[in-house]
């Protein structure tokens, strides 16, 4: 049994024009790393799980993609700096294409958060310092000690951001999403946790430690045009042990960076984890600032539910909303939302496997089970 509030029109399924795309509603795919894509090349099965999830109008965004051979921190994800990579994903858009969805590739370096394993000649992996995460007891997860980027090397990695998004256009895709978020290689430079020992112009002033994202940022915007850029940040997060002592000034002075390129395709930001508040977990709601500073549009991520999305929508907290986890386990989330339809449960222990099937393409839609 659906709601009787089916198809009556929620804010989240209300149109929107952002830049040049005329998106039918405001339910977007958040980026999701699935490691499928071996020896980091797209593969066949990614066409399935994207175009399950593509409405006409709908906008999804791919799972972070390594910008060269050091920007690499878990198991076969895909890569787009060869032409190999670049082809493979073409018929992958192809196919978000032929379903009227808008396909937007995520494009990152993770800096610190890798091993020795995955880096070219066993090397250590780069970072804004020389200081190791903290093992996670957790996962039992353990990254290799960081070497620090000399500053003369930085050019050579803004390039390599430049590059991938050069070819993101070329494999098809309608814009990049520069990763500045969740502890990888440019937010280690922008959060004084783990910028704090650089006396370059890289390190110490807030403006120094935010100068390497803001490069890239330029740099791709000078490639591809602002109106195909999108960047995601997450001041308030502090995954992979990166902090910053006022997350606050941090994004307000990435958002007025952002603002310098009119026409830019968006903001993206993370709220800071759940908290609970009167015995129930809830969003925190703390991206409003950077949601009014900003000039664009703007998108929400964390933890966002039907009914919270239609409220950050209707209330006009934010212009779209990306949904991660409910998204990954309900290929037809907008469809469900617009019917009120139940949720599959999404499985944790398949969120991140190399099967091409389980847990990835193999979770139902529910007009197949169900008369509506
Ligand atoms: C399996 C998994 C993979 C993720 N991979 C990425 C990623 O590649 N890039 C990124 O920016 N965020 C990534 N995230 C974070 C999500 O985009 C999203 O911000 C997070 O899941 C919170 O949203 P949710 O509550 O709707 O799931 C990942 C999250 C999960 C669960």
């Amino acid at each position: 049994m659906v709601r009787d509030a089916a198809k009556e029109t929620i804010p989240l399924l209300t149109r929107y024009k952002m830049g040049h795309l005329e998106l039918s509603h405001r339910v977007v795919l958040a980026p999701l790393t699935r490691c499928r894509s071996y020896g980091q090349v797209p593969q066949p099965h990614a066409a399935a799980y994207y175009s399950q999830r593509a409405t006409s109008g709908g906008l999804l965004i791919s799972e972070a993609t390594d910008v060269s051979p050091t920007a690499q921190g878990y198991p076969e994800t895909p890569g787009i700096w060869t032409h190999e990579q670049v082809e493979a994903w073409k018929p992958i858009v192809d196919a978000v294409h032929r379903k009227g969805a808008f396909f937007i590739c995520q494009i990152w370096h993770v800096g610190r958060a890798s091993t020795n394993e995955f880096q070219p000649d066993g090397q250590a992996p780069i970072s804004s310092t020389d200081k190791q995460i903290s093992p996670d007891p957790e996962s039992g997860m353990v990254y290799s000690k960081p070497r620090r980027l000399r500053t003369e090397e930085i050019p050579g990695i803004v390039d390599d951001f430049r590059r991938a998004a050069r070819n993101a256009i070329e494999a098809g895709f309608d814009g990049v999403e520069i990763h500045g978020a969740h502890g990888y290689l440019l937010e280690q430079f922008m959060k004084d946790g783990t910028n704090d020992d650089r006396d370059d112009e890289y390190g110490g002033s807030l403006e120094n430690r935010c100068r390497f994202a803001v490069e890239v940022v330029d740099a791709v915007v000078h490639e591809v045009g602002a109106r195909r850029v999108g960047v995601r940040l997450s001041p308030f997060v502090d995954f992979l042990d990166c902090v910053d002592s006022d997350p606050l000034a941090l994004g307000e002075y990435m958002v007025q960076q952002l603002n310098r390129h009119e026409g830019l395709l968006y903001c993206h930001m993370v709220e800071p984890r759940m908290a609970n508040v009167d015995g129930r977990r809830q969003i925190p709601h703390r991206l409003l600032p950077f949601r009014k500073a900003f000039n664009g549009t703007f998108i929400a991520a964390g933890g966002y539910d039907r009914e919270e999305g239609n409220k950050v929508v209707g209330d006009h907290y934010t212009d779209l909303v990306a949904y991660g986890r409910l998204f990954l386990a309900n290929p037809d989330l907008p469809r469900r939302f617009e019917l009120g339809a139940p949720l599959n449960k999404y499985n944790r222990s398949t969120f991140i496997t190399q099967d091409p099937v389980v847990g990835y393409t193999d979770y139902p839609f529910y007009e197949d089970n169900n008369h509506v």
